[in-house]
């Protein structure tokens, strides 16, 4: 017999809302002009497509469409973001500020432009978080300092769903006069974002966590006073207010626009719903079985995001048991080993329970049956793991 499969990885990415894809439908065979066809009604009418899913996007997160900036995702937007930031301290003359404040959970697709950063000159302070996953705001505080151009920091954690004080920070950072990116890539449409209410200048959007098309995101920039300049890293065209170049994919713009509208509207009720649904997991679980803990803050946390340490169970062993059932691990395998996940050594885990960790995503389209069917599964499996092996192989 087939066993049912259920989808809780959400935080990797989510469906396309079936809303979205028939919105979208048009923009590939019928409206199909080239927004940036100015003499022809086939351009404008994709314009005014653009236009409208600006509007929806500057909508959620209290911006002004003006200040929307689409590019390809979250990752192509936190690299805008802090190199440009980078090339502006150069361009402006401000090249003595060449610090970076972030934190050491952040996603690789900040890291990763950090790194780069340090291997031109930059000094990057990778800030620890406490033992439930948020900022110790004293300690960024002092990590600042006249050098300081540049604090980034997420909103939510992608592993550990934590959501770190951005209202605080970014009036320290507006006080400061520091730019302050974050990275919203799992928060937008899940729980609050106000840019001007928490000082923001900089934030990243990508529209395949939030019920939208892959391929889409957008950053958000600031416009007015204090000025804020960015360097495009894509030369050609000078599309996006010549800050990042090439045709806009009016379809995935389209989703992107009203995967927003959506989220926005329906945002304090699915989060109630799905909140109802990880409380049901985690009452499960820990019914059905002993020695599990939670990783995180369970206040400050998306409503979707459950992390759970089992044990003396490899989280890796646990998941080749239940293939129909999509969860996933922070482990990456690197050479012959495998890395427990840097958010969660991070939190202090020892090597054993960060590999011995698993993520839970619910989302929009999860139900009780598929809530029911998840619990029924882990608990046979880390019974018969726990049985089958009394000491479980970390290498
Ligand atoms: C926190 C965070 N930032 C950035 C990204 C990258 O987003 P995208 O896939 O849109 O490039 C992800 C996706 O995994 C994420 O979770």
């Amino acid at each position: 017999m087939r066993q049912q499969r259920v989808y809780l990885d959400n935080h990797a990415t989510t469906p396309v809302d079936p809303r979205v894809f028939n919105a979208m439908a048009p923009f590939f065979t019928e409206i199909y002009g080239n927004p940036a066809s100015k003499n022809h009604s086939f351009g404008s009418e994709a314009k005014a497509a653009v236009d409208i899913a600006r509007r929806q996007v500057a909508v959620l997160i209290g911006a002004q469409p003006k200040e929307i900036i689409f590019t390809s995702g979250a990752t192509e937007s936190n690299n805008l973001a802090i190199k440009g930031v980078d090339e502006t301290a150069a361009a402006g003359g401000a090249a003595e500020r060449n610090h970076i404040v972030t934190l050491a959970t952040e996603h690789k697709a900040v890291l990763d432009p950090c790194r780069r950063l340090e291997s031109s000159g930059f000094a990057v302070t990778y800030l620890p978080v406490r033992e439930n996953g948020l900022v110790d705001l004293e300690e960024l505080y002092t990590a600042v300092h006249g050098q300081t151009l540049l604090v980034t920091v997420m909103h939510a954690n992608n592993e550990i769903g934590v959501i770190q004080p951005l209202a605080e920070i970014g009036a320290f950072c507006r006080q400061k006069g520091i730019v302050f990116h974050v990275d919203a890539a799992q928060s937008i449409g899940k729980v609050p974002v106000d840019v001007s209410a928490m000082n923001i200048d900089l934030l990243s959007i990508s529209a395949h966590k939030v019920y939208g098309p892959k391929g889409i995101g957008a950053l958000f920039v600031r416009s007015g006073k204090p000025s804020l300049e960015l360097r495009p890293q894509m030369d050609g065209g000078g599309h996006e207010r010549g800050l990042r170049a090439g045709t806009l994919p009016t379809p995935l713009i389209v989703g992107l626009g009203l995967a927003c509208e959506l989220a926005g509207r329906e945002m304090e009720s699915e989060a109630a719903t799905v909140g109802g649904l990880r409380q049901m997991l985690l009452d499960g679980i820990t019914a059905g079985l002993d020695q599990v803990s939670i990783n995180g803050d369970m206040e400050q946390r998306l409503p979707g995001n459950l992390n759970l340490t089992f044990k003396d169970v490899e989280a890796e062993s646990l998941l080749q048991r239940i293939p129909h059932i999509a969860l996933s691990t922070g482990s990456a395998c690197t050479t012959a080993n495998l890395e427990p996940s840097h958010v969660l050594k991070a939190l202090g885990l020892p090597h054993e329970a960060a590999l011995s960790s698993v993520r839970f995503g619910l989302g929009r389209f999860t139900t009780r049956e598929e809530v029911e069917i998840v619990i029924e599964a882990v608990v046979a499996a880390v019974k018969s793991l726990r049985a089958s092996s009394l000491i479980p192989n970390f290498s």
